[in-house]
């Protein structure tokens, strides 16, 4: 993640932007520490750098080799740690793939409602999410291999699990049809409990839809965004695929798609994606429903 350079020059945009000389800071996530580092450097008075990770040995000694102060570092989970004082700012580095894969929104709200002052600074300040049809088959396509006999056996049956999983791809933009469209946007220190999102396409005539592909883009700070589509500097995260039942699209077709995501007790998100497409003259064919909680359930997708 360091070498990721669009993450790291964005990141140090945020905390230049938002640290005021004399801040008592809090990194949530603190990982290697660099976040609390440019904190100090850029005039925080004292830095607690929090993680679960027994990652903070080694940070606490890059504090210490590079003759930073005042940074101290807390293992434990930032829903639970305890610290000596309140603090002016929070941030943390908290989005995993499509915003939600290894996230800590949870962990990073609580944490801000028992530790930042009232009227303190948070960053990031917004998220939002992107959805836009793609032709996947282009430059992801597992199902061949289920469907070939492997070894002697027939693996078929793993299809269905193909179907319903939320792959984690780097898609091409040029693959892309029609135009992405902006489906959520939320505060990450208020994480909505579930989200439903609807898109529709007109898709070009002629171009074949196997997936829609879904990103982020955050505000870290005011001014200071960061975007995670294909069509933006490369960066360590990379774009989901939700599959859909492929389909060439007729002249005057529309793709009609709806997002449902849950969340588990330990935020591992759980999409429900289901849609159909709608004809030039208005009928309705090709409906599907998809689901990661019914991966490994035997069977069809059932009925939309
Ligand atoms: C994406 S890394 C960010 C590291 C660093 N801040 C950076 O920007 O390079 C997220 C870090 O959050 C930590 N983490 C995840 N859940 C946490 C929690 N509930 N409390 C504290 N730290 C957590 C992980 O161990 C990981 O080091």
């Amino acid at each position: 993640m360091l070498q990721d350079d669009a993450r790291t020059a964005s990141l140090r945009a945020m905390v230049e932007a938002l640290v005021r000389p004399g801040d008592v800071v809090a990194d949530v996530g603190t990982g290697t520490g660099i976040l609390a580092f440019w904190a100090r450097r850029a005039g925080a008075s004292r830095v607690y750098a929090i993680d679960t990770s027994d990652i903070v040995r080694l940070s606490s000694k890059v504090a210490k080799d590079n003759g930073i102060d005042e940074v101290f570092f807390l293992q434990g989970d930032a829903a639970e740690v305890e610290l000596p004082e309140q603090v002016d700012l929070v941030f943390s580095e908290c989005l995993g793939n499509f915003a939600f894969g290894d996230a800590m929104f949870g962990a990073l709200s609580t944490f801000t409602e028992r530790w930042l002052k009232v009227g303190g600074r948070r960053a990031p300040t917004s998220v939002r999410l992107y959805l836009q049809p793609a032709n996947s088959g282009l430059f992801w396509d597992p199902l061949p291999f289920w469907r070939q006999p492997w070894h002697g056996l027939d693996l078929s049956a793993f299809c269905h699990a193909e179907e319903n999983r939320v792959a984690v791809v780097d898609t091409v933009q040029s693959f892309l049809w029609g135009e992405p469209l902006q489906v959520a946007e939320f505060d990450p220190f208020r994480r909505p409990a579930s989200l439903q999102l609807t898109a529709a396409w007109d898709v070009p005539e002629g171009r074949l839809v196997t997936g829609v592909v879904g990103w982020f883009e955050v505000d870290w700070a005011p001014g200071v965004t960061l975007d995670t589509s294909p069509k933006a500097e490369a960066t360590h995260w990379s774009q989901v695929l939700f599959p859909v039942p492929h389909h060439e699209a007729a002249r005057g077709d529309r793709l009609e798609f709806q997002l449902d995501i849950g969340f588990s007790d330990d935020e591992v998100p759980r999409y429900r994606w289901s849609g159909c497409w709608q004809a030039e003259g208005g009928a309705r064919s090709d409906a599907f429903v998809r689901d990661s909680r019914a991966l490994f359930s035997e069977g069809d997708n059932g009925t939309p």
